[in-house]
Order: C-alpha cells, then structure tokens, then sequence
C-alpha cells in the first residue's frame, strides 16, 4: 500500500530487482488494464490491415499470458473456486464494492488513465444509450468488480486474462497457447483428450475454467441477477469460445442459447473505452436507484 492508501496489483519498483535476480514479479502487466488493451489488439473493430499480433505483443503482456498459462492448473481452480465461493472475505454493498476496486492503482499513468469506477461506468452507459433493460446495464457497471481479488492478494494472472477450460485439452485457439506446454497439467494424459475430465455437451457450468474475476463475480451476484447477466459476468473473458468457437463440444443447449447475449456484452466490454471520462458523482444517483433495485443494502463478497 502506498502513502495514497492505494494497493497495486503490480509491483511497483521491484519488477528490476526481479529480473536482476532473473526471477519473474507475479505482476508483470504495469496496468491490469493492458490485458484489455491487449484483446483490443487482437479483436480490432474494422479498417484494420493484417498485423502479425505475436510479433508486436507487448514483452510484459506476454510474460503474463505465460504465467496464466503456467500456473492455471485444475487444481489451483479448484482450490481458489472453494476459497472464494465461500463469500467469506467481506460484506460490502455494490456501491462500496465499486469504491474498495477504485483503491486498486496500478503503475501506468494515473492522469490519462480512467479509474476503475470510470471504466465500468463507460461500459454502462454505452449500453444505455443503446437503450437495452435495465439488468443489463447493471451489469456493464459491475461486470469486472471481481478484479477487487486483486485487493485480497492474488496475483494478476489468477485475476484477468482470456479464461479456458482446464482438464482437458488445451484449444490452439487460445493466446499464446504454446505456453501451456510448461503447465503441470500438460504431462496428465487424462487432461489432453478433447473432452479430458468432462462428458462432450454437459455444459461450462460443469466445466472448470481458469480462475478469475469472471468465476468469481459470478458468484457473488448468483442469486441476484437474470441468467443472461450471470453467463455475461461468468464468460465475458472466455474469448476461446466466444470469440474463436473453441470448445463448442462442451456446451449444452443453455450455453447454445445464451451465447449471442456473452457476445452482445463483449460490444460494450471491449468497445466502450472513449476519451470522455463519466462524471460518476453525477450518475452516482441513477446507479445507485438500479442498484437498489437487483440488489438488497450489502451482499457478500
Ligand atoms: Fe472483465
Ligand atoms: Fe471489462
């Protein structure tokens, strides 16, 4: 924590002590941010030429996507799915949730950089003025609140990322895939057939993804949000199956079915970023009114 009372998910200062000793920081991306920056990257809107993506990755976003893929095992998810799905670490409304996560202050440039609280708000109110119903613009305001795992220790790489199926089958549609060759799970035979611990058709939800905001979040706002909602926070960062069609054999008819509105949010999640910041004292009322409405006074987390 830093004299502002702000924590960083990275590591600020260390990261050339880290490689002097030829030891890699956990936090490797100076900003959680430029994984999104990142998927930008890779899922440019239109008028984009042909670019060799591999080739112009940023180092410290590569060095994450090898940790990610490192250290995604099945076990670590389920180990963290039992620690965090015991909604033990706090009660906080979803107000104050939005504040604890604004605390989070990464290392990139804090004057050009939307806080937290802004980014979700663009994301929100980008799907207003679409006009959608309202659970889904509660849902642009909270869809990355799971990032607070940060505030509670974890390590960026077991926050953000492009999530995928762990137990079975690495997809080659997955970034920088050939660095899943270094996770434990690799040598497990049983974890390398198409369907590796799973029945083909028996649905993510029976499916152990790797760990994150999405899993997380999603089970802080279960019971309280539509199932359109849940499959938007629970999978808006499992770009293999959305975005690249991977893992269609372990889908289930619900999945099937609630895809195109993953992908619908996906417009707004990765698209939504503009130069103008939300007054978010402004529209603290109007949120705070929707919020009210899905959600009772505090919820835990
Ligand atoms: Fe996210
Ligand atoms: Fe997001």
């Amino acid at each position: 924590m830093d004299k502002n009372g702000t924590r960083s998910c990275a590591l600020p200062g260390y990261s050339w002590i880290m490689e002097a000793l030829g030891q890699t920081a956990a936090a490797p991306l100076e900003s959680l941010d430029h994984w999104e920056d990142d998927l930008l990257e890779r899922y440019p809107t239109q008028d984009h030429k042909f670019r060799d993506y591999k080739a112009e990755v940023r180092p410290s976003v590569k060095e994450f996507y090898r940790l990610n893929h490192v250290n995604q095992t099945l076990a670590f998810v389920k180990a963290k799915k039992a620690e965090y799905g015991a909604l033990g670490k706090r009660e906080m409304s979803v107000w104050e949730a939005m504040e604890f996560l604004n605390t989070l202050v990464d290392d990139s440039d804090p004057d050009t950089d939307a806080t937290q609280i802004e980014h979700l708000m663009q994301t929100s109110e980008a799907i207003r003025a679409d006009g959608h119903p309202r659970w889904f613009i509660l849902t642009g305001l909270m869809h990355d609140l799971g990032k607070v795992l940060c505030l509670f220790g974890e390590p960026q790489w077991a926050v953000v990322g492009d999530t995928f199926p762990v137990g079975c089958r690495y997809s080659d549609k997955i970034v920088f895939s050939e660095f899943f060759a270094e996770n434990p799970g690799f040598q497990v035979a049983q974890f390398q057939t198409e369907n590796g611990i799973y029945e083909p058709g028996c649905g993510f939800d029976k499916v152990h993804l790797s760990y994150g905001h999405d899993e997380y979040l999603f089970g802080v706002v279960k019971d309280y949000l539509p199932i359109e909602a849940l499959y938007m926070i629970r999978y808006h960062s499992f770009y293999p199956w959305h975005r690249e069609g991977a893992y269609s054999h372990l889908a289930n008819d619900q999945d099937r079915a609630m895809m195109p509105w993953v992908i619908e949010f996906n417009k707004y999640d990765l698209y939504s970023k503009v130069d103008e910041r939300p007054n978010v004292e402004r529209l603290r009322p109007y949120y705070e009114e929707l919020i009210a409405e899905f959600f009772p006074a505090k919820i835990r987390w």
